[in-house]
């Protein structure tokens, strides 16, 4: 049986705040390392919390994983304040007859799983969103959600109940976490340190791996049209867009998607893809005020699952969330909270368990 008192956590971007608060909150001491806690993949990211709208054929577990932990959801963001939590839902717009047919995939691969997402056509859905351009076809999907992920962060960082170190970790095992500053021991170690999980234990070197999104940010002036009330997804020229709104009138319009290795710089093409794939979607982006931009790094793995469990060194590995990390971050946090008190690992983790990384990896999406 573990009787864990001291819990280190690594990394604080979500999944190790929300690793951190909780475990705080359950009475154990816990100290969180990152050398640039504002800098996590999901300070950049557009906050969509959309199991749904995520979802593709044979990739079921990531569905059912990130609906369990959409269901976390509404409890906490309550207990954490305002997050800026949005529940006016997702629609996914076809601008061609390509995106057409990708949108039926999607839309017969959600029917048959018997998920909540309806067909509509381009004039209703215009009715809905009247700012979208043309638009051929739509699905409204009402149950995924969105975030104000900024604000979430910095709740959660005030919350957290933690001690936080700035120091980069260069060593770790399940008793210990080594900075330049020394080595300190730890009756628990929870390694959440999105992309840079694979750099720091060799159980994750070739599961883990960076993969670069770029997103905007953006604000409408006076005079200009309102940005959608509803996240709007689509496909443009084959590549995914989405204009996430946000309650201050600000609109996140993201991501591309690279295997760049670490790097994190904003190209200009990054940015003239974005834009004009959003200026497709809805026109009048192109009157906003771009007031950000940025590039973050997901952590994606083999099969888009996160690696959730203990690695053979006693290491818990809270890490490979792929494009999920906010929405998951809640099921991510009671799975590490079971694994502390000594519980069986619950069925909905299941499949996340590092034990499946012996299986062939498949193609990452
Ligand atoms: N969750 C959306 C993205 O990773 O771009």
């Amino acid at each position: 049986m573990r009787n864990p008192q001291q819990v280190a956590v690594v990394g604080a971007g979500v999944v190790g705040l929300a690793v951190a608060w909780r475990a705080a909150s359950a009475g154990y001491r816990v100290t969180v390392f990152d050398p640039d806690p504002g800098c996590s993949a999901s300070w950049v990211a557009g906050g969509m919390l959309a199991p749904v709208t995520e979802a593709w054929p044979g990739e079921e577990d990531v569905l059912e994983l990130g609906e369990e932990s959409l269901r976390r959801w509404p409890d906490f963001a309550a207990e954490l304040g305002d997050v800026g939590l949005s529940t006016a839902g997702t629609v996914v717009a076809a601008l061609d007859r390509g995106d057409a047919d990708q949108l039926d995939v999607l839309a017969g691969y959600l029917s048959r799983a018997g998920r909540e997402a309806e067909r509509v056509t381009g004039r209703e859905l215009r009715k809905l969103e009247p700012g979208l351009g043309s638009v051929r076809s739509g699905l409204l999907v009402p149950g995924d959600l969105a975030v104000d992920n900024r604000r979430l962060l910095r709740l959660l960082r005030a919350k957290a109940g933690a001690e936080f170190v700035e120091a980069e970790v260069t060593g770790l095992a399940g008793d210990h976490v080594e900075t330049g500053e020394g080595i300190r021991a730890f009756d628990a170690v929870v390694l959440a340190a999105g992309a840079r999980s694979g750099r720091l234990h060799p159980a994750l070197a070739d599961v883990v791996r960076p993969v670069k999104g770029e997103i905007l940010r953006l604000r409408p002036r006076r005079g200009s049209l309102p940005p959608p009330g509803r996240t709007v997804r689509a496909v443009v020229e084959g590549r995914p867009v989405y204009l996430v709104p946000r309650a201050d009138g600000e609109l996140v319009v993201g991501a591309t998607q690279y295997e760049a290795g670490f790097d994190t710089a904003v190209t200009a093409r990054g940015v003239r893809e974005l834009l004009e794939a959003a200026e497709r979607v809805f026109p009048s982006v192109a009157e906003y005020e771009l007031a950000e931009t940025a590039a973050g790094l997901r952590a994606s793995s083999v099969d888009n699952l996160p690696v959730l469990g203990e690695l053979p060194d006693g290491v818990y590995a809270a890490a490979g969330h792929h494009r999920n990390g906010l929405l998951l971050a809640p099921v991510t946090a009671d799975a590490v909270l079971a694994w502390l008190a000594g519980r069986p690992v619950p069925d909905w983790a299941v499949p996340a368990s590092p034990d499946r990384l012996r299986r062939e990896p498949v193609d990452a999406r």
